[in-house]
């Protein structure tokens, strides 16, 4: 299993091209399903998931093809309605199959994802929004199965906003028959440029970045042809890094608004920012100053950057208190931030962080994927040699990190 061998205490200084953004390009992957045909996908990032989501489009019979950041999705022939539990319990968005397959097929069968690394994470909303737009579901073996289903219109109203649900009944909505109304929807980029790409291929959806959308249900819609949003998530790690080391990095290919929560908090911590149209450059020089966070929907601060933002605050001036509104039990990154010397103490779902002067490089495990960048970032700023285990995955959502990292001043290599 591949480690990753860090050797702190330099400061990351230089430009970074970011990656498009994973969690944009697997609903637009599942997107794919709903129109037959050569679908183009471009800045598509090559991580494990979406690689993993190429393997289940092909097991339904798609023809996927990856050229460079380029992939070609031929969604004429597929055959298959079964999104199987090997590949669903490995990468939950494969569930994000279900309202293509019923939309297109009036059939399906995917696996229930299961919990995750940081608690149960249910899909009650999907299956619910589902059933309300005429689907009768059953759960048989672990597996949601849909037959003979005829998607009609539905008003819903979420009571939590949830980027996968949005996502999910988006999808099923363009091809149903009448209007959805769905209500107190997601507002995270990777849902617009999905609500974007299906309008672009003939969808009617009104209500982009607004919490209520109106879905009115066309016959068919033409292929995707896309290029998939910059990953927020991986410039603000990036930022983090920069944060933590004192060092000035520039983050090229962004969108600056769709970081700008995880960039105030920054700002905050007494980081400097330049803003341009489509780059932002962090300079740290000094000792990160303390901040409270607490995780909200976009646009607030992402609990996707939880972790990260927690190492950042592990080495400031002073005591920081991290909530997460979003998933209570996502700090799996405590004890191995502890490892390195951080001072965490958590009580539910807050952390309350007491800065120490710095950390020592230690042996340490990742446990998902957040709180694995997390570990790197404390790694790169910590004094001495830390050993990252189970970087696979870091593998599932950072393109070529040790290959960005290294280009920034960082010393880490890949053990195998
Ligand atoms: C997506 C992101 C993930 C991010 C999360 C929150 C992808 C592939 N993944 O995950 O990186 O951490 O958004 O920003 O885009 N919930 C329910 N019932 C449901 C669905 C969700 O109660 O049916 C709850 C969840 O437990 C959580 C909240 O809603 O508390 C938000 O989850 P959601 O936005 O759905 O997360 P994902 O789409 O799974």
């Amino acid at each position: 299993m591949d480690k990753l061998l860090i050797t702190g205490g330099r400061p990351l200084e230089g430009a970074v091209r970011v990656s498009g953004a994973k969690n944009a390009a697997l609903p637009v992957m599942a997107a794919t399903l709903l129109a037959p045909g050569v679908h183009r996908l471009r800045n598509v990032p090559r991580l494990r998931d979406t690689q993993t989501f190429a393997r289940v489009l092909e097991l339904l019979g798609a023809r996927v093809s990856f050229e460079g950041d380029q992939l070609t999705i031929d969604t004429g022939d597929v055959n298959s309605v079964e999104a199987p539990y090997e590949l669903v319990k490995t990468m939950r968005a494969s569930i994000y199959v279900l309202g293509p397959l019923l939309a297109r097929f009036g059939r399906a069968k995917v696996s229930l994802p299961g919990g995750c690394a940081w608690g149960p994470r249910p899909v009650n909303l999907h299956l619910a929004g589902l059933r309300a737009m005429g689907a009768a579901l059953d759960i048989e073996h672990g597996y949601i199965v849909g037959r003979n289903v005829k998607l009609k219109g539905a008003v819903i109203g979420f009571d939590v906003v949830s980027v996968g649900a949005t996502a999910q009944l988006m999808m099923a909505a363009v091809l149903a028959e009448g209007a959805t109304v769905l209500e107190n929807v997601a507002l995270e980029p990777d849902v617009t440029a999905l609500g974007q790409a299906l309008i672009a291929c003939g969808a009617r959806i009104e209500g982009l970045g607004s919490r209520r959308l109106a879905i009115e249900g066309v016959g068919r819609l033409r292929p995707i042809d896309t290029t998939i949003i910059p990953d927020r998530i991986e410039a603000a790690t990036f930022a983090a890094a920069a944060a933590m080391t004192g060092g000035a990095v520039r983050l090229e290919g962004v969108v600056p608004d769709h970081c700008e929560a995880a960039l105030r908090k920054l700002e905050e911590c007494g980081c400097t920012l330049w803003r341009g149209a489509d780059e932002v450059t962090v300079a740290c020089p000094g000792r990160p100053q303390p901040v409270n966070v607490v995780t909200q929907p976009f646009p607030g601060f992402p609990t996707d950057m939880q972790a990260q933002m927690m190492a950042v605050c592990a080495v400031a001036g002073g005591t920081s208190v991290i909530e997460d509104t979003i998933y209570f039990d996502r700090f799996t990154h405590v004890p191995e931030l502890a490892r390195m010397g951080a001072r965490i103490e958590l009580k539910g779902n807050v952390a309350v962080v007491k800065g120490v002067d710095r950390l020592y490089g230690a042996q340490v495990m990742a446990t998902d994927l957040r709180a694995s960048a997390s570990l790197v970032i404390a790694a790169l700023a910590a004094e001495g040699e830390t050993l990252i285990d189970r970087i696979y995955h870091l593998d599932r959502g950072y393109e070529t990190l040790e290959k960005k990292l290294g280009a920034l001043g960082a010393q880490v290599r890949r053990v195998h």
